[in-house]
Formats: C-alpha cells, structure tokens, sequence
C-alpha cells in the first residue's frame, strides 16, 4: 500500500472516531437523561393555519386587496390602539392603501400625539399631523405591565414578522380563544390562572390579552362588509402584514422580472455561444 493511501485511511480513521465521540453525550442523555418535562398547556395548544381561504398576498402573484387594509387600519384604530403601539408607521404612510392626502390630514388630526408648548417648552398634546408616527397609547413600559396584568402589549408595527407564521398566526391568535376541554383539563391538573385567558393558539395557550375581537359586528365597516370575528381576524392580520412589509407584493413582483430577465441573459448567452464556436469543427477521434 502506497503511503499516500495509508495517509487517506489514516484520516478517515481519525474523523470516524472523532464523529462517534461527538455522539457520546447525546446517546449517553437520551438513554440515561432525565425525560424532557412537558407543561401541562403542551396539551392543548393547537397550531393555528390561518383563515380558510388564505391571504389575498399569498403566492407567488399574491396582491393587496386595499379595501382590506383600510378595513383592517379600521380595526387597529377601534380596536387594537387602546393597548398596543404601531410605532413605525407614520400617518402618511396610509396613503399606500389608497387615502389622498386630505384624508389623511384629516385622519391625522383624529389622533392625538405628544407635542411641546412652543412658548413654554413644557410637553403638552396636539393633533396629529401625517408626518406623525402613530402615538404610543401607554406613556411607558410600567404604565402598560400595569394596565395589562402585568404583560407589556408589544408593539404591532413588526409583529407579522416577529412570529412563526405571520399573519397566519395572528389570525389564529385572535380566533383561538375559548374554553379547554374540562374532562381533559382535570385529568392533568390544568387550570387558566386568574387574569388570564385561555387561547389555544398562543405558545403557551395562557394569554394576558382578553380577547380583543369578541362579538360579530364589533365594528361597523365603512364599505359594508359584514364584520364577523374571522372577517376582523383576516382583516387586521393583513394589515398588519402591510405595516411590516409594505413591499411585498413589490417584492414578488421584481422576482418574476428577475427570473425573466435571467431566462432572457441564458438564451443571449447560448447563442454567442454558438457564434463563437461556429466555425470549428468538432475533433474527429
Ligand atoms: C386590552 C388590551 C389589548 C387589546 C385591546 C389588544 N391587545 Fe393584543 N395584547 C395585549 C397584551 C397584554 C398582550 C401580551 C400578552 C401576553 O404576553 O400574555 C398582547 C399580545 C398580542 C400579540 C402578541 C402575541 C404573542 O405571540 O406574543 C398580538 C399579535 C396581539 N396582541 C394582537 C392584537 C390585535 C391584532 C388586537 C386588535 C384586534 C389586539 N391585540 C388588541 C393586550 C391587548
């Protein structure tokens, strides 16, 4: 055997041990560890799929359907301000759903922002303008936990993107609430503790958040469809969807243009390709 061979054996020799070796704890815990302790919420927590027919966003030809996102601002505005912030998006941000610019002064001037007293310098409040971004509804962090049972209701600019599944879950979430099966809740101890509410799509299905959308025709919709807890749910979870990614059907949109423009360089190139070559002949064996 050539040296260089028994170098080869020699290094494969080496990487199988050391490969074993890195198993060792791992087998050595499962066979021996102490089991993986499930809370007893593990029981009923369901993951939540979204509404029944999807977003109008889906897909790769996904598109806005603007007359749900104004409807969805709507429930953010009735509904949703009262606890949570939507920090990162400024008035006039709205005028991509579709508002002129007059609305949205006049939509602006509905809120009521921080503002400093020009003579004084002491902080006072003053109607919103559109360069505004939309104001926070708690003053601070403690004011919140307070009101909240002591859970902070995180701000909603971003949230389709901070969680698994995006506007799937947040559907879900505002969907999943309810009462857990009492025959099973018993068998293994579980209890809701007070001040929190049952919710089979929130992680660990205990959720300080009462459940914002409770009755059909909570809100009464401008364009007149019909304002049932799934139509709500759907609804702010797309705009939601928006406030986070304002580009995404742009984004998919330039994705085809890309893969068109590829597709249109590759044929350039094959037949520069055979330009080039066409004047050889192939080498006969
Ligand atoms: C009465 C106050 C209140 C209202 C109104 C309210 N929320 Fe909440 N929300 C909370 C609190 C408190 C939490 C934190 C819950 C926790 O961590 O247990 C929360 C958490 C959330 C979460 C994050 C859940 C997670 O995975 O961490 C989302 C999403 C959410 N709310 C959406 C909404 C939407 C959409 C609306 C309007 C339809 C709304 N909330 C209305 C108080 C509220």
């Amino acid at each position: 055997m050539s040296i260089r061979l028994g170098g080869i054996f020699a290094g494969l020799l080496i990487t199988a041990v050391l490969v074993l070796w890195s198993l060792v704890p791992g087998v050595y815990n499962f066979a021996f560890g102490p089991p993986a302790e499930k809370p007893a919420s593990y029981a009923f927590y369901e993951h939540g799929e979204g509404p029944a027919g999807g977003f109008s966003f889906d897909g790769a030809f996904g598109k806005w359907d603007y007359a749900q996102l104004q409807r969805g601002y709507q429930i953010y505005k009735e509904v949703c301000r009262a606890c949570h912030s939507l920090k990162f998006v400024s008035f006039r941000d709205l005028s991509e759903l579709g508002y002129t610019d007059a609305e949205i002064d006049a939509e602006a001037a509905t809120w009521t922002v921080p503002g400093i007293d020009p003579a004084t310098g002491e902080t006072t409040t003053r109607p919103g303008e559109p360069t505004d971004a939309f104001p926070l509804p708690f003053p601070n962090a403690i004011a919140a936990a307070a009101a909240n049972n002591n859970a902070i209701p995180p701000d909603l600019s971003l949230m389709t993107k901070a969680r698994h599944g995006g506007p799937n879950y947040v559907y879900s979430l505002l969907t999943g609430y309810g009462e857990p099966d009492p025959e099973k809740a018993k068998k293994i101890g579980f209890e809701t503790p007070v001040g929190l509410y049952f919710n089979k799509h929130f992680p660990n299905v205990n959720i300080a958040m009462a459940p914002p959308l409770a009755i059909d025709g909570q809100v009464t919709y401008a364009d007149g469809t019909e304002a049932t807890i799934p139509q709500m749910a759907t609804d702010v979870a797309a705009f939601l969807t928006w406030t986070a990614e304002p580009s995404l059907v742009e984004r998919k949109q330039t994705g085809w243009f890309v893969l068109g423009f590829l597709l249109f360089a590759t044929t350039l190139a094959f037949f520069s390709y055979k330009q080039i070559w066409a004047g050889m002949k192939p080498k006969k064996a």
